[in-house]
């Protein structure tokens, strides 16, 4: 075993995040590597919970990659074989500190260095994931894999129990549906997919290239009928996104309207379109499912 110097970065508003990348770090440590497990920092805090003015007021930043900017990062000097980044989705985009530490001062630290991109969300995270792939691409970043947990139970009834949990601070604020957020099962398969990429990491030689180290491992699910209406429904979000930001700043009387519009609407398409996209990945699932899954694969072009 050769142990290596592995970055692990991450932020969470709830704390699920930071049990994430500590699930898949424990591991490295164990076997010997030496490990910076370090959090982001925005500069202003985001709210937890959010109202909704806040929580659709930054749709249109977080949509059009203008994130609020985060603080230096406090890294120990040395060169990094491995950088995980334990990233959430927002809107179907990279949450904003991460978009800020991709865009921002440090972002240099990526060039030439392997990444392993763990995303946590509630289940939509392609459309976020392959973002976060081309911001790590366009700093010289090699993403090799990708770990994605993603909340158990019923689909359909996580969107309203996450914005509920997002809105109110509480995972079960919706008493008669499952509880949001990711259960225990869950971090335990990080863990195992760590101590998996823990064991090969150690199992190079120093100074190798940055292969792939869980090819030949299920890493991520994609649940057909939700990415479907991701893709289609998330392709109107930059145009949103743009004519929100023309017309409002955030915290303005008018982006507060626009929030409740986006309200409005997410909830429609959610209930609107639900059925439809169940009956047209049904009906061509022979070309839908394969396109999802290239999409939700590596490499991202
Ligand atoms: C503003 C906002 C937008 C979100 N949008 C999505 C989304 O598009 N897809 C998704 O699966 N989860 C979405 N989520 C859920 C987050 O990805 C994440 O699971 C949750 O915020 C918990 O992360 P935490 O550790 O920071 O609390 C969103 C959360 C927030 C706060």
């Amino acid at each position: 075993m050769t142990p290596k110097r592995v970055l692990v970065l991450w932020w969470s508003q709830s704390g699920q995040l930071r049990s994430v990348a500590e699930s898949f770090a424990r591991p490295f440590s164990e076997a010997g590597h030496d490990v910076a497990l370090l959090e982001l920092e925005p500069v202003t805090a985001f709210p937890f919970p959010w109202k909704v003015s806040t929580f659709f007021g930054v749709f249109p930043e977080t949509v059009l990659d203008r994130p609020a900017p985060i603080r230096r990062l406090q890294l120990p000097p040395g060169e990094w074989d491995l950088i995980v980044l334990t990233t959430q989705v927002w809107f179907l985009s990279p949450s904003q500190p991460f978009a800020a530490l991709l865009s921002g001062p440090d972002r240099g630290i990526f060039l030439g260095k392997r990444v392993i991109t763990l995303i946590s969300c509630r289940n939509m995270w392609i459309r976020g994931w392959r973002r976060l792939v081309g911001l790590v691409q366009a700093q010289g970043g090699i993403v090799t894999d990708r770990i994605v947990a993603t909340q158990g139970g019923p689909v359909f009834a996580s969107y309203f129990t996450t914005l509920a949990w997002m809105l109110t601070g509480k995972r079960d604020a919706i008493k008669a549906l499952p509880s949001a957020g990711l259960g225990a099962d869950t971090l335990v398969r990080v863990a195992g997919i760590g101590a998996i990429a823990a064991e090969r990491l150690g199992a190079e030689p120093r100074g190798g290239p940055p292969a792939p180290l869980l090819a030949d491992l299920q890493t991520a699910s994609v649940s057909y009928p939700h990415a479907f209406g991701e893709q289609l429904v998330g392709s109107l979000f930059p145009l949103f996104a743009r004519i929100i930001s023309a017309v409002s700043r955030p915290g303005s009387l008018v982006r507060d309207v626009s929030a409740v519009a986006m309200l409005c609407f997410i909830l429609s398409a959610v209930i609107g379109l639900f059925v439809p996209f169940v009956i047209g990945e049904l009906l061509f699932r022979p070309w839908v499912d394969p396109w999802l899954d290239r999409l939700a694969t590596l490499p991202v072009a």
